[in-house]
């Protein structure tokens, strides 16, 4: 039954108390994405069929993330990660296939690694555990984990409970586990609590089976793999882990990152090939850069689109609902939100562009803002192909500006102005010859 080949229970019932948040700790975001979602998303690159969060405090906010993508089983009080992974027996039920645990606050786990787990699980001793292990620069109070000679794991101790010759052991335990799912809860129902912490851990299953005459297996992986999120430090120590992957995967794919460590990513940040990103690029959520693109130095994306060949910045903020043509050209300090810049259109210098269409090949002077708010409701301005904004123009909007029309430098514009018109609102211009040398004349004789 394929349907039933792999489920996952993921423990997110801790308390989180380190990260002193009114906010769920799985929620904290990396790369502008929940941790939960990091793992989901990784579990639908599995193909996992049946997920399980369990939750303890807080649980409404884990609900309101996860929808009806996963079952919620509520593990109150917390008595320790194998009481947790007890807690979802029912939302398991009757289901045989391979069960993945994995923990809400170690949510950069690859893909290619659970594969590995899985892979022991599923591999020729076909071991009734695997346990995903790594040797941490740091040991420190990690579970360790206990090979015996034919290369099976013969048990796990917590640091707690092992003597000084366990704890020079220097494989570690994640956490994470491929458990036939047949037997997990028959040899959770086994676990007791007598430990250093009075807890049912987990990790006891694997000298249970052990006793069973059950083989325990091992797959190794790389610390970044299993980073663990308790505190706001270890969040950032995690967001760097994230976004150094993202530079290196931006590269791989074929872009440019003249700086790649000063550039930081979304987790649902698209680029493509030949795209050059200068230093001190953010991309916030919702992304996608087509080839041939340049973001130069110091920009702000959010909710963007740009096309083949547009250019970007140094200096721009483009904001949500922006989406620049193909050879668009976004200069310095020139802020677009909401709006359609055409193919080949320019916005150059210290623009506002807001709620607005700019067409084909329209050229919008230096200085130009897009008045699209009253203090109440947004209006639109649309601006026509080949149309020529002089700078320092206010648009106040609603308002159109017909294909190849031009506007007068310095103009307020709050009416329509038709196709291949000039427009422009500016009072006459006086002079007064001599006035400036006769004034100063004034002025110095009286000191
Ligand atoms: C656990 C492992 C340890 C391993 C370490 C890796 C056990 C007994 N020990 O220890 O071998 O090296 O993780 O980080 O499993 N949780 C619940 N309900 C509970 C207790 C915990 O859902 O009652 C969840 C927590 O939210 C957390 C995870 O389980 O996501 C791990 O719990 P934690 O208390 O941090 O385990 P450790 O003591 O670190
Ligand atoms: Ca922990």
């Amino acid at each position: 039954m394929s349907e039933n080949r792999l489920g996952a229970i993921i423990l997110a019932a801790g308390m989180g108390t380190r990260m002193k948040s009114g906010l769920h700790k799985v929620l904290h975001p990396i790369g502008g994405r929940a941790m939960l979602r990091h793992l989901l998303t990784t579990l639908d690159s599995l193909s996992v069929s049946r997920k399980v969060i369990v939750v303890g405090s807080s649980r409404e906010q884990v609900e309101a993330e996860v929808a009806d993508e996963a079952a919620i089983a509520i593990q109150e009080p917390q008595l320790g990660t194998g009481h947790a992974v007890l807690a979802a027996r029912n939302a398991m039920a009757d289901f045989s296939g391979d069960v993945l645990i994995l923990y809400g606050d170690v949510p950069l786990t690859s893909k290619e690694t659970l594969e590995n787990l899985l892979a022991v699980r599923r591999g020729p001793v076909a071991p009734a555990v695997a346990v995903l292990g790594f040797r941490p620069k740091d040991p420190a109070h990690y579970g360790r984990l206990k090979v015996g000679a034919d290369g099976g794991l013969e048990a796990i101790v917590e640091y707690k409970d092992a003597s000084p010759e366990e704890r020079a052991i220097d494989l570690c335990n994640s956490g994470m586990m491929a458990v036939d799912g047949a037997q997990l809860f028959a040899l959770l129902d086994r676990v007791t609590n007598d430990n250093a912490n009075g807890e049912y851990y987990l990790t006891d299953i694997v000298g249970i089976a052990r006793a069973q005459g059950l083989k325990v297996g091992v797959a190794e992986t790389a610390e970044s793999e299993v980073i663990g999120v308790n505190s706001r430090a270890e969040l950032a120590a995690a967001e760097a882990v994230f976004q150094n992957r993202m530079r290196h995967q931006a590269m791989v794919d074929g872009a440019t990152l003249t700086d790649p460590v000063t550039v930081y990513f979304s987790a649902d940040t698209k680029l493509g090939k030949d795209v050059t990103v200068g230093p001190n690029v953010v991309f916030g959520a919702g992304v996608k850069v087509s080839d041939h693109v340049t973001i130069n130095a110091f920009c702000h994306l959010e909710g963007v689109e740009i096309a083949e060949g547009a250019s970007v910045g140094p200096f721009a903020r483009l904001r949500p609902g922006a989406k620049i043509g193909k050879k668009a050209k976004i200069g310095n300090f020139v802020e677009i939100k909401k709006a359609d810049i055409g193919d080949g259109a320019k916005v150059s210098h210290l623009s506002y562009i807001g709620d607005a269409a700019v067409g084909r090949k329209a050229n919008i002077g230096a200085g130009t803002i897009t008045c699209n708010y009253d203090g109440f409701d947004k209006f639109r301005t649309v601006i026509g192909e080949g149309a020529f904004i002089g700078s320092n123009t206010s648009l106040i909007a609603p308002v159109t500006i017909g294909d190849g029309a031009i506007v007068g430098a310095g103009s307020a514009i709050s009416k329509d102005v038709d196709p291949g018109a000039l427009a422009l609102t500016r009072a006459e211009q006086s002079e007064y010859q001599d006035w400036a040398i006769k004034f100063r004349a004034r002025k110095n004789k009286k000191d």
